[in-house]
């Protein structure tokens, strides 16, 4: 891959502080709406367990989700693997919402939730099927029997539509932003390859980040959440147009 082909561009891991500032505005701009889908996916958690109070939201990202959570359930936290994504989410929840430094693999929080949710494709950043089983298992031990997973997937491989192209412009008063995207399938994965040029009145910045999303099949997912003790099901579609895998944890 040619990264980067201009000099004045320089390469970033995806998630950090230029990708955090602009991330939650872009995606607004293209029309997603992070309160509707909270609140959606708090539907569905209710219509599986009525009595669901406290959520875990992992990968939480700059917390958008999560401060819709925190409105409708008594007690929310959040886990966030990417310090300026971490930082963003402690800025907008409640004062009660801690967001916790971790990585959804190893995260040992101590206490167990009704409901978890990992949106947003964040489970794909994954390189493999083990590091999914691994992460499903750990979710799995934070989320009091009966009680709900919703997790987000990213594309399965037969959905995925290789060299798609991406192209955002967004104005607001202080600031223009552009995100030109190119998609290749590298093996089992989406490399997502991404240029950004931001324009305020200091001037203008560019960056690139290269976003790696394993293509992980339905029934990886499916597997993952049974050997956790789960009883998964996917509904196709959803606001996203991805679907979402809908888990219930077994008793014992
Ligand atoms: C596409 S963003 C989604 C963030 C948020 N859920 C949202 O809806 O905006 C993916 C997030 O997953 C986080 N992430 C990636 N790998 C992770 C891991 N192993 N553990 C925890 N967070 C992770 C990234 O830092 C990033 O914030």
């Amino acid at each position: 891959m040619n990264l980067p082909r201009d000099p004045d561009t320089v390469p970033q891991a995806a998630f950090g502080p230029d990708h955090a500032e602009v991330y939650e505005l872009t995606y607004r701009h293209r029309g997603k709406n992070w309160e509707e889908e909270a609140r959606d996916v708090t539907a569905i958690v209710r219509a599986h367990c009525p009595r669901a109070d406290s959520l875990l939201d992992v990968a939480c990202g700059t917390g958008a989700h999560l401060a819709e959570f925190a409105r409708q359930f008594g007690h929310t936290e959040g886990v966030e693997i990417a310090p300026a994504m971490r930082q963003r989410a402690l800025g907008r929840v409640p004062a009660g919402t801690a967001v916790h430094a971790g990585d959804m693999r190893t995260m040992r929080l101590d206490r167990h939730f009704d409901a978890l949710t990992c949106l947003f494709t964040s489970a794909a950043f994954l390189p493999t099927p083990a590091d999914l089983t691994t992460a499903i298992r750990r979710m799995a031990a934070h989320v009091l029997p009966g009680g709900v997973l919703v997790v987000e997937p990213w594309y399965f491989p037969e959905d995925f539509l290789d060299g798609y192209l991406g192209g955002d412009l967004v104005r607001t008063p202080d600031r223009v932003v552009s995100r030109v995207s190119h998609s290749v399938r590298r093996a089992d994965a989406t490399h997502l390859h991404v240029e950004w040029t931001v324009a305020d009145s200091s001037g203008i910045r560019r960056f690139t980040e290269l976003e790696v999303m394993s293509l992980f099949t339905r029934e990886e997912y499916l597997t993952a959440f049974d050997a956790a003790g789960c009883e998964a099901h996917y509904r196709p579609g959803w606001l996203t147009g991805r679907g979402l895998f809908v888990a219930v944890r077994r008793p014992g």
